[in-house]
């Protein structure tokens, strides 16, 4: 494939990239135009201690190389996560692995404690069960994170078991729960909402 196929490939892909909104959010795919907003939040050693991947420090190039890469596999779903007016507030993402979805999610901490990773979850996990056909969608949290542990729990996750995985920002392997949430599980949760909302 020559660069120029590459390049289309990738924004082919990244076109197909949805924007999802909820009541106070909107999830979209990035662009290089927030790699500044995006280092300014995750540069935060409580954020990267409680994700594989983010590193501490988290510079602009780090937040340029997210961008580049973001939504250039085949099947990833990368979203920033904003507020209805634009400011960027984090970011999610879905990536196929051992086939199911995993979901990978942080918060700039200015916004912890609002229900806003709830929410953004909500949506990202609709779309993953609706438009991109998962059967099962996965996630983490550090045993040490109750937060975590937590809104997975409001969005129906179940524990099931605990792990060690590399955590890059402490260069080390730390315990992390594992959590699943089965597409009929999710399915019968949202009937229950649904129901709920038309009864009360
Ligand atoms: C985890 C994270 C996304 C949560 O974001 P958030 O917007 O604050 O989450 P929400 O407000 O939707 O829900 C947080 C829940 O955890 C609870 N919580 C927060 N701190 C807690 C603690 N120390 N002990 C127990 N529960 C706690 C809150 O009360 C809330 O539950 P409630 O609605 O039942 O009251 C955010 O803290 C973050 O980005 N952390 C760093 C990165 C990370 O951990 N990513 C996830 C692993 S990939």
């Amino acid at each position: 494939m020559t660069l120029l196929e590459e390049r289309l490939k990738g924004s082919v892909r990244r076109g197909s990239i949805p924007v999802l909104e909820t009541k106070r959010l909107v999830l979209r795919a990035p662009r290089l135009e927030d790699a500044k907003a995006i280092a300014a939040l995750a540069n935060d050693r409580r954020i990267a201690e409680n994700t594989a991947c983010i590193p501490n420090p988290y510079t602009l190039s780090d937040a340029e190389a997210f961008v580049e890469n973001a939504n250039t596999g085949d099947q990833d779903a990368v979203f920033v996560i904003t507020l209805r007016e634009q400011t960027i507030i984090g970011a999610c993402a879905i990536t196929p692995q051992d086939q199911a979805g995993e979901l990978g999610y942080w918060l700039g901490v200015p916004y912890w404690g609002k229900g806003y990773a709830t929410e953004a979850l909500h949506a990202v996990i609709d779309h993953a069960f609706t438009d991109l056909g998962y059967a099962a969608l996965q996630a983490g949290a550090r045993v040490t994170n109750p937060a975590s542990r937590r809104v997975l729990e409001k969005c129906g996750f179940q524990w099931t078991g605990v792990g060690l995985y590399r955590i890059r920002a402490i260069n080390s392997s730390a315990p992390i729960d594992r959590f699943r949430l089965e597409r009929g599980i999710w399915s019968a949760l949202k009937d229950w909402r649904r129901a709920r909302k038309v009864t009360s």
